[in-house]
């Protein structure tokens, strides 16, 4: 049982570990054009089995922020924790996997192979210990009977579903996901956003997402970190409860639509 189906049933209590823990963090850059600071004093904390989302305007850090907890860019000052262990510690222990904008499958790889890829260049070309079965995680995404399927074969959202799939293989404790479902139309993307939160529910990962969408934002996270630009800053990190349950149609209510009114005046976007 996930620790998120164990809370849901009742089985232990609901106050959960923190997983990823951001203290006065800053990220400079530092270029012949002088330094930018990509984000400075920013802190949050994410529990574990936690959904939240990000926004901001276009160059406000997202990317960078998730880099930063990934150890994939060098941090300028303050500290970040994920489950009890710096940043390099816990990319060592391939606690991390990113999902981006462009799904990047390997166009001569059927959909199966394209999902075993992680395990195969996993650590030093050795074996991984902890790994999800390829054909249950097509199941997972609603992608059972394709694993034979070309990529060219799958339209926009059924690649990102193989890409998510490929994610999940080493059983990340923290799904990073970069704008993952921006491409997409809207009908997609809707069907997308249902599907990750019962794939969210299921697996009980971590998750941290950037959507330029307002509503997505609202619809996925307990939370949504909302960032301002130049430096990137906290502007608030908003609680985000429902009363009815999370489907689309939840997005017609009050609620959500006073929840998404505060998103946008956080972004000074009209409403
Ligand atoms: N590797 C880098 N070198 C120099 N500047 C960078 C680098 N990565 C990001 N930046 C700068 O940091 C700021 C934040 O970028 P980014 O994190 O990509 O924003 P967002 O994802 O919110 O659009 C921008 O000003 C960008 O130009
Ligand atoms: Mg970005």
């Amino acid at each position: 049982m996930t620790r998120a189906a164990a809370v849901a049933s009742g089985c232990i209590e609901a106050s959960p570990a923190t997983a990823i823990a951001v203290r006065d963090l800053a990220v400079r850059f530092d270029g012949d054009a002088g330094s930018v600071t990509a984000l400075d004093g920013v802190g949050f904390e994410v529990p574990e089995a936690g959904f939240v989302t990000m926004l901001g305007p276009s160059g406000c850090g997202k990317s960078t922020l998730l880099r930063a907890v990934a150890d994939l860019v060098p941090i300028s000052a303050g500290s970040i924790n994920v489950f009890g262990r710096t940043p390099e510690q816990a990319r060592r222990a391939r606690d991390f996997a990113f999902v981006f904008q462009d799904a990047t499958l390997l166009p001569w790889r059927s959909v199966i192979d394209n999902v075993r890829l992680p395990l195969e260049v996993g650590r030093r070309g050795g074996a991984v210990e902890q790994h999800a079965e390829p054909e249950e995680l097509l199941a997972l995404v609603g992608l059972e009977g394709r694993a034979d399927a070309l990529p060219h074969e799958l339209s926009g959202g059924m690649r990102q579903r193989v890409s998510i799939a490929r994610a999940l293989v080493c059983r990340p404790r923290v799904l990073l996901m970069d704008e993952p479902f921006g491409a997409l139309d809207e009908i997609n993307r809707d069907k997308l956003n249902e599907e990750l939160l019962r794939i969210w529910q299921e697996t009980g990962t971590t998750i941290m997402f950037v959507t330029h969408s307002v509503p997505e934002a609202a619809f996925l996270g307990q939370k949504c970190l909302v960032l301002s630009a130049q430096p990137g800053r906290v502007r608030e990190y908003v609680d985000i409860s429902f009363t009815s349950p999370r489907a689309l149609g939840m997005r017609d209510t009050l609620e959500f639509v006073q929840v998404t009114a505060h998103l946008r005046s956080l972004l000074e976007l009209p409403r």
